[in-house]
């Protein structure tokens, strides 16, 4: 396991411009859903959900689906390959002493490759993966299923249903309103169960100020942050989710934050890894961020737009901007004894 490091002061490459690997851009059932949930719309090049269509900003063609791949691996390389950091399994005791969980659910479970992982680590747990696109796979281990289905919809799992873990991860501009997911999570955990939210800053800084060197880079961050809340889903709220987490009365909250480099800069081998495949996925996340919220929201032309993540990519190639992101790993504990109150209301 990795250990979180929000203070640690990078340090930078200086013998290697590290050119070899700046690439611009990357390579190229259990699901029940009705049909119409596949009569996708086409906006500007690019492929978004059917159901409830125009709720969530980004696309889910095949170009997206290989961005978020790039993404599970970059979380997983933050956090040394686990896949969650709530203590679902103590790693100190042995496993005989550990109640396992026995449910499991994913929201905005995407390719589900998050869920099929964890499906295969909790072998006797019942994983349950739900989206508003249904872009999972075909086929999956008979203890994992998905639905399509709207999160910030009221869920529709019965009281006997309690979940022992509930993900959420990179769910950021897709939910209107966190502290009611939150509650909603609450409601549908065992007492004693966890959730965790796994979200990335949507800001890009530097220890050494080369930021400053980055003005379209910071320029469309501040665009979409204002895109996305007038769009009313907000993305970047991984540093709120920690007090909403709180306010809902959950117990144990910690919100464990990694530095990850965008670009092979850091000098510390494991960091430079990370930073090249950061560097891949921020490239790789400006179209999709961009399209939607800067014509739909912001009003920019389709070239208007083009011509702004143009900017914003050669920015991103120059390797003597020091850029790095946050990323926060939060979780929290329903109270297993919940007399000291909560402000939650508890139908299990
Ligand atoms: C960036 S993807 C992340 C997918 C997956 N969690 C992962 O980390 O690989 C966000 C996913 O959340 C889904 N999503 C967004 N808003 C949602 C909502 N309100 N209800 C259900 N799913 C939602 C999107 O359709 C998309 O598949």
């Amino acid at each position: 396991m990795s250990q979180p490091n929000p203070h640690q002061q990078i340090q930078v490459d200086t013998s290697d411009d590290d050119s070899l690997f700046e690439t611009k851009s990357c390579v190229g059932s259990n699901l029940s859903f009705a049909s119409s949930v596949r009569d996708y719309c086409y906006e500007n090049g690019r492929r978004y959900h059917a159901y409830r269509h125009g709720q969530y900003p980004f696309p889910n063609d095949e170009e997206e689906q290989d961005r978020l791949a790039l993404v599970h691996q970059l979380f997983k390389l933050i956090s040394g390959g686990d896949l969650y950091r709530a203590p679902i399994r103590p790693r100190d005791e042995p496993q005989e002493q550990t109640p396992l969980p026995r449910r499991i659910l994913d929201i905005g479970t995407g390719t589900a490759e998050w869920a099929l992982e964890i499906a295969e680590d909790f072998p006797t747990a019942e994983i349950i993966g739900t989206d508003l696109s249904p872009i999972q796979p075909n086929w999956a281990p008979p203890n994992c299923r998905f639905y399509i289905d709207d999160a910030e919809s009221d869920w529709t799992f019965a009281p006997g249903e309690a979940f022992d873990y509930i993900h959420a991860r990179s769910l950021n501009g897709g939910i209107g309103d966190w502290p009611r997911l939150l509650r909603q999570s609450f409601q549908h955990l065992r007492p004693g169960g966890w959730v965790e939210i796994q979200e990335f800053e949507t800001l890009l800084t530097s220890d050494d100020n080369t930021h400053q060197h980055a003005p379209a880079v910071m320029e469309w961050l501040e665009r979409l942050n204002v895109a996305s809340k007038q769009f009313g889903k907000q993305i970047n709220i991984a540093t709120h989710i920690r007090p909403w987490m709180e306010a809902e009365g959950f117990a144990n909250v910690t919100d464990d934050i990694y530095k990850c480099p965008i670009g092979g800069w850091a000098k510390d081998r494991r960091l430079k890894e990370i930073g090249r495949l950061g560097k891949l996925t921020v490239m790789e996340v400006v179209e999709p961020y961009t399209l939607a919220l800067f014509t739909r929201v912001l009003g920019f032309t389709f070239q208007e737009a083009q011509e702004h993540m143009e900017k914003v990519r050669a920015e991103l190639m120059n390797t003597k901007i020091h850029l790095y992101v946050l990323f926060h790993f939060i979780y929290g504990q329903r109270p297993v004894d919940e007399t000291n109150g909560s402000s939650s209301d508890t139908p299990t």
